[in-house]
């Protein structure tokens, strides 16, 4: 645990719950005391409720659930900066009702988080984990007519399940591979259709049409396990699902159900429910089923700009100014 600047203790102290990229501390630094939990391991529970009992401000991420519990814990706090576009591990109500701020970081991400979705899109289609764990094995003996054959991608039919940022972005990246794009949303994106001939559906044309569908939806209670059993039933037994949104919008239980006995082709996953997912998981036994560790956003200079834009909300609050990204509500 590192407490830097302890000779000033008229200023603000932040807690910031991980280490982190870039200036973002050095930021704080100019206007506040930091306290860091000084790892890349998720600061334990007890720990963060006794480390927040003395602070201004919040600096924390999608690990944390920000609840009643920690807010009772922290009876100085005025604002949390969630260092993720994401924040459903916030309790919005609970930090209304006491007047803390709380942001996030929209914006910064999307492309990101976009190539990633697509990536993972092109790997599951084509099988290259597959064939990666079978060249390191010594298994590469010939070309072979009926060898790893995947599906293509280019002219296919991408469901957009939630187009908003980063939904757009990925189907701005669909065009390019020729695919035809049908998109839901709450309400029309007439841009998305001029520039990319999307079509806006219900939500069950998308699930019976679609070739690929990527998620793009904030886990709500109305989301949460969207993708069940029936749902996945409805999928073609060709498609495949591709998550970098959050775990539980689809039911892990159904989708191994799903993988295992044929109902979709294959699903990859960027967000697991549960997160992390453990190495014991059925689904890392499925060959069709390909998981990286939340990394949607991982690339130096997003997580940079994550972490900065965070600490600069941190920082207009305690000036008094308002934040740069606050969460509405
Ligand atoms: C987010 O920002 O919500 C992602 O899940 C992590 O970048």
């Amino acid at each position: 645990m590192r407490v830097h600047d302890t000779e000033m203790p008229q200023r603000p102290l932040v807690l910031v719950t991980r280490r982190l990229p870039g200036e973002a501390l050095a930021l704080l630094e100019r206007v506040a005391r930091v306290r860091v939990w000084d790892s890349d391991e998720e600061m334990p529970r007890r720990e963060l409720l006794a480390q927040v009992a003395d602070a201004d401000a919040l600096l924390c991420l999608l690990t944390e659930r920000v609840d009643a519990e920690l807010l009772a814990a922290a009876p100085r706090l005025r604002v949390v900066a969630n260092m993720a576009v994401g924040y459903d591990n916030l309790d919005l109500a609970a930090l209304a009702a006491r007047g803390i701020v709380a942001t996030n970081t929209p914006g910064v991400l999307t492309e990101t988080t976009a190539d990633l979705a697509f990536a993972l899109l092109l790997a599951i289609a084509r099988r290259l984990p597959e064939g990666e764990r079978f060249v390191r094995e010594g298994r590469w003996t010939t070309w072979a007519p009926l060898l790893l054959l995947g599906r293509d991608v280019h002219g296919a039919t991408l469901g957009i399940d939630g187009a908003g940022r980063i939904g757009a972005a990925v189907a701005r990246r669909a065009r390019g591979f020729g695919m035809t794009i049908l998109y839901t949303a709450r309400a029309p994106r007439p841009e998305l259709e001029r520039e990319l001939g999307a079509r806006q559906v219900a939500f069950d044309e998308l699930l019976a049409h679609s070739d690929f569908i990527s998620l793009h939806l904030p886990l709500t209670p109305e989301t949460r396990h969207r993708y069940d059993a029936a749902a996945l039933r409805r999928m073609r037994p060709t498609a495949y699902l591709v998550n970098t949104a959050r775990g539980p919008l689809v039911d892990s239980a159904a989708l191994d159900t799903a993988l295992r006995e044929g109902w979709i082709a294959g699903a990859a996953l960027d967000v697991t429910d549960p997160e992390p997912l453990p190495a014991t998981s059925p689904l890392l036994t499925l060959p069709n089923c390909l998981v990286v560790p939340h990394i949607g956003s991982a690339s130096v200079a997003t997580r940079t700009r994550m972490a900065s834009l965070a600490a600069e909300n941190v920082v207009a609050v305690l000036e008094g100014r308002p934040p740069l990204t606050p969460i509405p509500h």
